[in-house]
């Protein structure tokens, strides 16, 4: 079975550019929702035990498990998504070492900030915007619904945004752009993506 980790700060941490309503229901009822009938879902069966990315490698690869890889990719998107914001001052602080990379990638941070956005505002419908790191090289794309890059063994992710509407309906309305520029420039967390990119 798989769990509902805790969200790594309190539901008003993140105000005033997300809000605590849209907090509690996104991870009280969306984050929850596919956690539960995730657990419905391999309920006794033989994947009830395996972890949370095997899970969702071997459903990505079955297209009978389509509801399963949904709601378990969501799962993990939800967990990398919460993981990706922070209001703490020295987590968005981008390390030298990083900021050399975006540098060598976007040609600057500027850049890489405005293709987050413009690649977040470009998906068209629900999906996620990544930035990871592709054999060294630093990339921003997007996956639709609950796609994941996880399930490609070469593509690390460095750092998620969700933009389901459910992320961002409640404080932004249809304003997908407004949000994703509220979160560039106020709660990404820089610290998150040195770790991932080291791991
Ligand atoms: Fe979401």
């Amino acid at each position: 079975m798989i769990r509902l980790h805790p969200l790594p700060y309190d539901f008003k941490a993140l105000e005033p550019y997300i809000s605590e309503k849209t907090i509690r229901f996104h991870y009280g009822k969306h984050q929850a929702g596919y956690v539960k009938t995730t657990n419905n879902l391999i309920n006794q069966t033989e994947m009830e035990n395996m972890d949370l990315k095997n899970l969702i490698v071997t459903a990505a690869s079955d297209t009978v498990l389509t509801k399963l890889f949904n709601n378990s990719a969501q799962v993990w998107n939800h967990q990398f998504y919460w993981n990706s914001l922070t209001s703490d001052l020295e987590k968005r602080s981008i390390s030298n070492e990083l900021k050399n990379i975006i540098d060598r990638d976007f040609g600057s941070i500027n850049n890489c900030l405005n293709q987050i956005i413009e690649v977040g505002i470009n998906q068209f419908g629900s999906g996620w915007v990544w930035l990871t790191s592709e054999k060294g090289t630093l990339k921003i794309t997007s996956t639709t619904n609950a796609q994941t890059p996880i399930t490609q063994y070469s593509i690390k992710p460095l750092l998620c945004i969700d933009v389901w509407e459910h992320a961002y309906y409640l404080d932004y309305q249809n304003n997908r752009k407004e949000y994703l520029t509220q979160i560039v420039n106020n709660l990404l967390n820089w610290n998150f993506a040195s770790q991932n990119i080291n791991n």
